[in-house]
């Protein structure tokens, strides 16, 4: 069985004390063996705070990266070997809030996945459609859209280090989340058109899902066969909610 990943994304949220304060609470509250791999993905002027004081166990990851690769005249621009140099293990590329918001495309997408992957660091992809294109039955086609434009410009055994994460833009700070049935369904036709390019890294690779993930529905998508964790937003903001989630692996996944 693949290993479990949860992610935390705190997004635009956090300030120093509270950095302190949530490594505290959750080096606190872990015990006995953790059922998955856990990263932590604050806002980048955060992270030397939290890799700091982060236990061993936990990994750091960063929200989003530059598209290129080297030093250059790039203002407000981080590059992904700058994020490996502050201790990051993990990016997050292509979340959809700023794929809508900031009108990133599949192919500035896919150029930060090789990016993260010419730095020695494991991508995080985020893949979804919107309330629209579910409505008018285009969910599939668009998020595979995202998946293949990513596929098309690495080797596939790249694959090896990255983590697909399906987020559906909907389901996302919305409260409602995506059914099991649905989310199953969606992590299973990725899987399939990563077997079309690669069986053995269709095995491997883990898809996570997220959106609206809290303590009360986690279990319902660890249980699935295609689910192998979660990518958590709001509910990760909280220590206590987010070790929660990461317990439920162990009682969902046996
Ligand atoms: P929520 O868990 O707040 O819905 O956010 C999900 C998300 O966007 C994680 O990247």
């Amino acid at each position: 069985m693949r290993r479990a990943l949860i992610v935390a994304n705190w997004k635009m949220y956090g300030r120093r004390e509270f950095v302190a304060d949530y490594v505290r609470d959750l080096s606190g509250g872990l015990s006995g063996s953790i059922p998955a791999d856990l990263v932590i993905c604050p806002p980048a002027v955060y992270l030397g705070d939290l890799t700091r004081h982060l236990p061993a166990a936990i990994e750091a990851g960063a929200q989003d990266c530059s598209p290129d690769r080297d030093d250059g005249a790039y203002t407000g621009e981080i590059s992904a070997s700058m994020f490996a140099d502050m201790g990051c293990r993990w990016v997050i590329v292509g979340h959809s809030e700023r794929r809508h918001r900031l009108h990133e495309d599949n192919s500035l997408v896919a150029a930060k996945f090789a990016a993260v992957l010419a730095a020695g660091v494991r991508p995080i992809l985020c893949l979804g459609e919107t309330a629209e294109e579910r409505a008018s039955g285009h969910a599939e086609s668009v998020v595979l859209n995202q998946l293949e434009s990513v596929l098309d410009t690495i080797e596939i055994g790249g694959l090896a280090r990255a983590v697909i994460a399906y987020e559906p833009v909907w389901a996302i700070g919305s409260g409602t989340s995506a059914t099991p049935a649905d989310a199953q369904a969606m992590h299973e036709l990725l899987r399939h058109a990563v077997e079309r390019r690669s069986p053995r890294m269709a095995k491997e690779v883990r898809i996570i899902y997220g959106g609206s993930v809290k303590p009360q529905n986690a279990v319902g998508f660890f249980r699935l066969s295609d689910v192998d964790g979660a990518l958590v937003g709001g509910a990760s903001l909280n220590a206590g909610m987010f070790l929660e989630i990461v317990y439920a692996v162990g009682t969902s996944r046996v």
